[in-house]
This record gives structure tokens, C-alpha cells and sequence, in this order.
């Protein structure tokens, strides 16, 4: 009887041992757990951050002009049109000095231009990167009173290349007219650099 009833009292003694043996088992595989688990979220934020911060630093700028001419103007052959009146120039790039864009970085760029000229009246004109014709317009409109015509364009461009428009080789008598509050116009942006 003695043994039995020691026997019971040790194996409930046992039984409250093991048990919080197994309690505190358990409490240090959740701690463990969840250290590694904030290790690892620590990490990942560590990471991603870098990331973000790398992708801030290295955003592309922001190259983009939109100039337009003041007043009418005749232009004879061979002359750059100098666009006056900076309505935007992100990066400052477009010089309305002498109307040239200095490429600040090498990419795609999109140019646009668009001429109004009067009745009867011609209006010849290329665009030239680095002083290569890429494209070219010739606007004629007869006897219409004023019609606007535009040319657009997808090139690439190297950084330090200068972007015009200038009067062909041909015409003599280039007139840029401005119908009310209509001028004519030049733009550019950078696509993407490559
Ligand atoms: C830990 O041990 C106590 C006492 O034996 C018990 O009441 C409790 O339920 C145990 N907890 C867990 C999480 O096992
Ligand atoms: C964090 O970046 C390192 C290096 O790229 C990589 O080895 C590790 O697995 C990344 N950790 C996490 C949690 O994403």
C-alpha cells in the first residue's frame, strides 16, 4: 500500500514535471520562432528599403520643353528658328538665345514641331540633330487662311547633341505667321535613356 500510494505520489510529482518541462519547451520553441521571424521581417524590411532607396536615387530626370514663337517672322534659307517665349523647359536645356536644345542625357527623345504660315506663303523647315536632318516639313497652304501643320518625331539622341529646327536650303521666303493667339512651336522630351 505504502509503495503504491508513493508510486501514485511520484508519478503525479513526474507528472507535473514533465508537463512543465513540455510548458517551457513549447515557450521556447514560440520565442526562438518568433525571433527568426523578426530576423527575417528585419531583413526583408532592410532589403526592400534599400531598394527604395536606390530606385529614388537613380529616378530618371525629367527632360521636357515646349517653346513657342512670339511674333511673325520671315526667315531666308539655312536659318535656325529662334523660339523665344519658354512656355516649359524641365532641366533647363532649350536655349531661346539661339533656339538650340543641348541633349543632357543620351535616350530617345520625341520632337515635335508645328508652323503656321499665311495665305500663299511657304514655311520649309528641318529638324536637325547634331546638324543631321532627321526629318523635314514643307507647309504650303494656297490660298487657305491658316492652317497648322505638324511633324512628330522618335529619335535618338546623344548627350551633348544639339536639336534645332531650321529653314531648308531651298526656300527663300520662310513666313512663320501668328493668327490670333496660334504661334508656332517646338517641343521635345526624353523618352527614356538608354
Ligand atoms: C502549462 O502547464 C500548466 C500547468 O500544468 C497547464 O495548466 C497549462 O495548460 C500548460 N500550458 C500549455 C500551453 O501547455
Ligand atoms: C536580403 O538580401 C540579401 C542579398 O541580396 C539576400 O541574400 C537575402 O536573402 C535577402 N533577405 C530577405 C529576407 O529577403
Amino acid at each position: 500500500m505504502f509503495f503504491f500510494k508513493a508510486f501514485l505520489f511520484s508519478s503525479f510529482l513526474f507528472g507535473i514535471y514533465s508537463k512543465s518541462i513540455q510548458n517551457s519547451t513549447n515557450e521556447e520553441q514560440d520565442s526562438t520562432f518568433l525571433r527568426n521571424e523578426v530576423k527575417f521581417l528585419k531583413e526583408r524590411l532592410d532589403n526592400l528599403t534599400e531598394i527604395v532607396e536606390k530606385g529614388t536615387k537613380n529616378r530618371q530626370k525629367s527632360v521636357l520643353y515646349f517653346v513657342r514663337l512670339s511674333s511673325k517672322t520671315t526667315l531666308n534659307i539655312n536659318s535656325i528658328v529662334k523660339y523665344d517665349k519658354v512656355i516649359t523647359d524641365e532641366g533647363g536645356n532649350f536655349n531661346p538665345g539661339d533656339g538650340i536644345f543641348v541633349c543632357p542625357v543620351t535616350g530617345i527623345y520625341l520632337f515635335s514641331w508645328t508652323v503656321f504660315t499665311a495665305s500663299s506663303k511657304i514655311v520649309d523647315t528641318e529638324l536637325r540633330v547634331d546638324n543631321v536632318i532627321i526629318d523635314s516639313m514643307y507647309v504650303y497652304i494656297g490660298t487657305s487662311s491658316h492652317v497648322p501643320a505638324t511633324k512628330v518625331v522618335l529619335c535618338q539622341v546623344k548627350k551633348g547633341d544639339h536639336v534645332w529646327i531650321q529653314t531648308s536650303a531651298h526656300t527663300t521666303e520662310n513666313v512663320f505667321e501668328t493668327p490670333t493667339a496660334s504661334r508656332s512651336s517646338f517641343t521635345g522630351m526624353l523618352v527614356h535613356e538608354n
